[in-house]
């Protein structure tokens, strides 16, 4: 038989197995896995190199509009290239309804904009902020049945959050359409709360963005959110849980037997409270929701992975420039923590920091490694078998990996549309050197090889 290609000499590396063996490529899917394969168009040598499924990022913002004067850094355009260059193949960015629109026209406007924009694929989520009676009787249960199969909904912030009955109202159009409902939990009211104490108290500099919204308003509103997913009877993903609390939460929901799945991120796992206390704004870059919190937080999130209580590891990409007005540096968040717009970029280092950190450093092994940057990812959300998998018939969405490559961290690297990475200085054992997405290189040792081929994916 003859291949477009073969991928020859790796190690295959799934969520279950890690085996030897050739991968022969056809018309974009892999056709073969064999112990030696020597009949195609283009060869590529493995040998040395680990390989893998394509990375699978189901939690990332691209340009996603925020408050008055704030841009996010980045497009479809410069997200999904830096998504390549991180070993992703597929990446889940969101639909956001502001108040007042259609859910169709959220997802008509970000359709086109994405279209013919991406270098990897794509599949949506949709973010419900205004359930009006025609979003829950009409346009969900139709973009469901089209494809869109998730949709994350808001505890907190202003202009997003719903409240207790709003968000039963959303879990039980997901329980009889079968969709599956992602929470961003932390309390609305605890936060205005503390936020407006410490307003009042002059405490305004970017650190205190933590101090409004510690680990207990981040626990009460993951208790609230199971609660109110037990009574419906529908499952839900708990999305970017940051401390050991709300882990343990999902954990004792799970135990109970509840469809309850939880999500934890790179700025969990490496960053602190401490870094938002830097001098001046530098603090800024930091600055996300739910906040980085303390090493025995960061523990937890570790233990969340390696006992399964986390089922996927994203990167909450959520990228604002630094030395941007309408970024990091907008001028009313120079003056108050409260509009410093909140989220880090992440989305082609999520790979490299859980591989370095989780894989070389013992805490995971490289087929759960698989399984927390892909596999699951594609099971959970409508993926599987076609992603998220090394096996014949799936697309041939591949990364190789040098597991020994030594690589600092600089933003240079990344090639996204942001101008820093929280990560700057971190240093990495293991790296993607080959992205490939349906049989077509898209990086190659960091540079970019492939054009506009991703597509947008349907989920049924
Ligand atoms: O700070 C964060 N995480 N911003 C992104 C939006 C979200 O809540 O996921
Ligand atoms: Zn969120
Ligand atoms: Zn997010």
């Amino acid at each position: 038989m003859r291949f477009d290609t073969i991928v020859k000499g790796g190690t295959v590396v799934t969520a279950a197995d890690t085996f030897r063996a050739d991968i022969g490529i056809l018309d974009g899917r892999i056709a073969m896995l064999a112990g030696d394969l020597d009949d195609a168009d283009e060869m590529i040598d493995a040998t040395g190199l680990l390989v893998m499924p394509g990375g699978i990022d189901s939690h990332v913002h691209l340009e996603q509009p925020g408050s008055p004067g704030i841009v996010m850094a980045d497009t479809f355009e410069t997200g999904a290239r830096s998504a390549a260059v991180g070993g992703n193949t597929t990446v889940l960015p969101f639909c956001l309804q502001q108040k007042g629109q259609t859910l169709r026209e959220a997802v008509k406007d970000y359709t086109e904009r994405a279209q013919d924009h991406c270098y990897v694929d794509v599949a949506f989520h949709l973010i419900v902020t205004d359930p009006t009676p025609q979003v829950l009787g009409q346009e969900l249960p139709a973009l469901i049945a089209e494809g869109f199969t998730s949709i994350k909904i808001f505890m907190t912030y202003d202009d997003m959050k719903l409240a207790d009955r709003e968000i039963l109202e959303v879990l039980d159009v997901a329980r009889q359409h079968k969709a599956l409902v992602m929470v961003h939990a932390e309390g609305y009211d605890s936060i205005r709360f503390l936020s407006e104490r410490l307003e009042r108290q002059g405490k305004t500099a970017p650190v205190y963005h933590g101090a409004s919204r510690p680990v207990a308003v981040e626990r009460e509103a993951t208790h609230r959110a199971i609660s109110l997913a037990e009574i419906v009877e529908t499952p839900v993903m708990i999305v970017h849980v940051s401390n050991r609390h709300a882990m343990e939460e999902i954990r004792r929901a799970q135990m109970r037997g509840l469809p309850i799945y939880g999500e934890t991120c790179p700025q969990y796992l490496v960053l602190t409270e401490a870094d938002m206390d830097r001098e001046g704004m530098e603090g800024a870059k930091y600055v996300c929701s739910p906040p980085p919190r303390d090493f025995d937080s960061q523990a937890a999130c570790w233990e969340g992975l390696q006992q399964g209580v986390f089922e996927v590891f994203s990167s909450d990409h959520c990228p604002y420039r630094y030395e941007d007005a309408a970024g990091k540096m907008a001028p009313k968040g120079q003056t108050n923590f409260r509009y410093v717009p909140n989220g880090v970029p992440g989305i082609a280092t999520r790979m490299p920091i859980l591989f370095s950190e989780g894989v070389v450093k013992g805490r995971i092994d490289l087929n759960r490694f698989v399984a927390l940057t892909s596999t699951n990812h594609a099971k959970r959300y409508g993926l599987y078998p076609h992603k998220g998998t090394i096996a014949v018939g799936a697309d041939a969405d591949i990364v190789l990996w040098d597991p020994a490559r030594e690589v600092t961290i600089h933003h240079k690297i990344l090639q996204d549309g942001c101008d820093y990475t929280p990560y700057e200085g971190l240093e990495i054992t293991g790296w993607p050197v080959l992205t490939m997405l349906r049989g077509s290189v898209v990086v190659r040792e960091n540079e970019l090889k492939g054009a506009f081929s991703g597509n947008i994916l349907s989920r049924r």
